[in-house]
């Protein structure tokens, strides 16, 4: 698929043909394939699965099926390790729930870094247990400090868990420098793929993680559903996260015993138009490859990145050259909601705030910045009415 035109298949540049969104990170626009597909699954094939003895529910329950299993070849795995979930961050929260009723001690400690989304922090402040939380530093350029990992690892540490790609900096964890370690001391290891999985091939079968999870909002995919990758060992380990229908093995008023396998934690009817939707996200996303879109952002990301670091009174938070196509950054005298609130006036949408990233905010002394995140059909265009719109909002306020 050409990439050159590829707005054609976002509906809404139809509608708003010149919208500048540069908010990818948050949640990437919607292709029209995966509107096609829910409308269709709603308005000619729906009815509940796994449960109707009917040819309505039988077909859609083939297709959902179907649909774990593309999410499995996407990731290079079997469909039998996919969990789907309402969102990464569900995902995460399964895992600490699980990990503290069977896993975790008073004592324990969880190894993350300060690149963390909340999503990825705040369910191991909730484990109920006495944990500590070890994070690893940041380097001069707002890379992981891996040689800090052999130090902190000891005998106490019972999880490794990281971001794939900083939805901050860009910064794209090295996974090679993380996993041997893991595996050595036989420490598990959860990855956050949420920022990464929409922009390049995931290949879980070479990283070997216990666990990945990832959003399919951010991959043009339909909001309320999320994907949970997670090893054999820990399906069989793990008791159920919630109990209802679909879940399990037999039930008595007073005592149950639950489906083995991923069934076990899928509890209630599932997220059925979200997950027929993401399929054809996923069509789309094979079509144009996942290195393609990669290559197009970052060349993107590149004209962006030195446009801004032209501006004297522009500061860049990260600057790690293994990164993908998103940039935060300060202008010295303009408040980033300001920033925002201006751009948003010229049709351009660009995420202001802490980003979930707090701990990340605080390490770099400020409350917050300004990010531009790019996706598939963001163009140079895009980056020269950006950076034109910028240097005006400049000239006016300061
Ligand atoms: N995690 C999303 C972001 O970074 C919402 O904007």
């Amino acid at each position: 698929m050409n990439i050159s035109n590829i707005k054609s298949k976002f509906p809404v540049f139809k509608k708003n043909p010149n919208l500048v969104f540069l908010d990818t990170a948050a949640s990437a626009l919607k292709v029209d394939e995966m509107i096609d597909a829910t409308n269709n699954c709603y308005t000619n094939e729906y009815a509940n699965i796994h449960r109707g003895n009917y040819e309505l529910s039988a077909n859609l329950t083939k297709k959902f099926e179907d649909a774990r299993k593309k999410v499995a070849n996407f990731l290079n795995v079997s469909q039998s390790n996919i969990i789907f979930v309402k969102s990464a961050t569900e995902g995460v929260n399964l895992i600490s729930h699980c990990m503290s009723k069977e896993y975790l001690k008073d004592g324990d400690e969880i190894i993350l870094s300060y690149l963390e989304h909340h999503a990825n922090l705040i369910p191991w402040h909730l484990t109920g247990k006495k944990i500590k939380i070890v994070p690893l530093g940041l380097n001069e350029i707002s890379e992981i400090n891996y040689d800090e990992l052999n130090d902190k690892i000891n005998l106490k540490t019972k999880l490794i868990t990281l971001t794939h790609m900083s939805n901050v900096t860009g910064s794209i964890t090295n996974i090679d420098n993380v996993k041997d370690i893991a595996k050595t001391n036989d420490i598990p290891l959860l990855l956050d793929g949420c920022q990464f999985a929409p922009h390049k091939k995931v290949d879980l079968k070479d990283i070997d993680p216990d666990f990945y999870v990832f959003s399919a909002h951010k991959m043009y995919g339909p909001s309320g559903l999320g994907v949970l990758y997670m090893k054999d060992k820990w399906i069989d380990e793990f008791s159920p996260y919630q109990g209802g229908g679909q879940m399990i093995h037999d039930v008595d008023i007073d005592k149950s015993t639950y489906a083995s396998g991923y069934e076990k934690f899928e509890a209630g009817t599932p997220p059925i138009g979200p997950v027929i939707g993401f399929s054809s996200s996923l069509n789309f996303m094979n079509e144009v490859d996942p290195n393609n879109i990669y290559d197009h952002e970052m060349k993107i990301h590149d004209y962006a990145y030195e446009k801004l670091s032209k501006f004297n009174n522009i500061k860049i938070y990260g600057s790690n050259k293994n990164k993908g196509a998103i940039i935060s950054f300060n202008i010295e005298g303009v408040h980033n909601a300001d920033l925002g609130a201006m751009l948003d006036k010229k049709n351009i949408a660009i995420r202001t705030g802490h980003h979930c990233c707090q701990p990340l905010m605080k390490h770099f002394n400020v409350t917050g910045t300004s990010r531009v995140s790019f996706g598939v059909y963001n163009t140079k265009d895009d980056v020269d009415y950006l950076v034109d719109s910028i240097d005006e909002i400049i000239k006016i306020l300061l």
